[in-house]
């Protein structure tokens, strides 16, 4: 079984093939990416119409590419997925019906992806994680604990109820002047930093359930960089990094164990596994922390690796394997959403941000 995923619900541009081979090395045959980085650099985020932009000029020399490394032809697939959502919605309309025209052009099944379940299933390329699972998804755009009960069924466990993580290391890398995106930056530069030095406030830590709030953290941050007076040094900024990042890991390590505790009220398993996936996932100290975290309450840990983290036509073409061979396909009806969440029966969050 083979088959074609575009990503293109953010600033990626992204395509894969991936096949549903026994030893998890070969299930990715081919990828391709285009980073839209430089071109959102300036603007300190991405541009809605910038990506869009960016996505249609990249997306059909990226499919080709794929293909060709492949060493395949459109006929030799099985199906052709694309993300349908959540994102920017001129970037998923692009990649959707990119879709939607090969599909078409060519008979092949659509698969209409939700660009978290393409998170949420990832690390199933990589391992053999069998279901259920708790899942920590953590991005730019989301930040939500989930049981993953199988392909298409999810129950949100908690939720961001303001900004995603990966948003708060961007709006915090912007303070300090690091530039887009945040997350690699804010790492990079605390390792260099004293990460006592600053005290910020752990937001719902301590608090039951296992919702996250990032906003007030931002505040935090820009109150102690304007206590350091006119021109922070570099080491200032290193501190103030490395500060945030123990501060955002000590809550969501707080949040985490009432998430397992969650996943142990609905679940009698045997075999426990905690996975992490999405943007922020690619972090070191996070990694470090939920292995030790998950061996203490005697879970299995796993996480894909780093380039899955980060947005990737592969984890589009898995979650577009996965559906497929369980039958669900779509029709060229399927709509590009903005929104689109992966437990439909959860209750929103009233206050929860345009990313969140
Ligand atoms: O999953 P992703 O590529 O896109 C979304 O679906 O949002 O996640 C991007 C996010 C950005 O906020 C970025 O700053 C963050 O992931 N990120 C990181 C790291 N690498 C990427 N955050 C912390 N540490 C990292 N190493
Ligand atoms: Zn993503």
């Amino acid at each position: 079984m083979r088959v074609l995923g575009i990503e293109t619900s953010c600033d990626e541009t992204a395509c894969a093939v991936v096949t549903d081979a026994a030893d998890p090395s070969r299930r990715i045959v081919s990828h391709s990416l285009f980073s839209q980085m430089r071109e959102h650099a300036p603007y300190g985020g991405v541009v809605p119409e910038i990506a869009s932009r960016a996505h249609i000029e990249h997306l059909d020399g990226l499919v080709a590419a794929a293909l060709s490394d492949a060493g395949l032809e459109l006929a030799d697939l099985d199906a052709i997925a694309a993300t349908a959502g959540p994102g920017l919605i001129g970037g998923v309309m692009v990649g959707l019906m990119t879709a939607k025209a090969l599909s078409y052009a060519t008979g092949k099944p659509l698969i209409a992806v939700n660009h978290l379940e393409g998170h949420a299933l990832s690390v199933r390329i990589s391992d053999d994680v069998p279901f259920p699972y708790l899942l920590l998804l953590v991005s730019g755009g989301h930040c939500q604990f989930l049981i993953v009960e199988g392909v298409g069924r999810y129950t949100r466990l908690g939720t961001t109820i303001d900004d995603a993580a990966g948003e708060a290391f961007d709006k915090t890398a912007k303070l300090l002047g690091l530039g887009y995106p945040g997350g690699p930056a804010i790492e990079r530069i605390a390792k260099q930093g004293n990460a006592a030095r600053f005290n910020l406030p752990l937001p719902l830590k301590g608090k039951p359930g296992c919702d996250f709030s990032f906003s007030g953290l931002k505040t935090a941050v820009r109150l102690a960089l304007e206590s350091c007076g006119q021109s922070p040094s570099e080491q200032d900024k290193a501190d103030l990094a490395a500060s945030f990042q123990r501060t955002v890991m000590a809550v969501i390590l707080d949040r985490a164990k009432n998430a397992i505790a969650l996943f142990d009220a609905a679940h009698d398993a045997k075999d426990r596994h905690f996975v992490v996936a999405g943007g922020v996932a690619a972090n070191k100290a996070l990694r470090d922390g939920l292995v030790n975290l998950a061996a203490d309450h005697g879970m299995h840990f796993t996480a894909p690796p780093m380039a899955l983290c980060t947005d990737n036509g592969a984890m589009i073409a898995w979650a577009g394997l996965e559906r497929f061979r369980l039958g669900m396909v779509d029709d060229l009806e399927a709509p590009a959403r903005a929104r689109w969440p992966l437990d439909s029966l959860a209750a929103p969050k009233p206050y929860a941000g345009v990313k969140a």
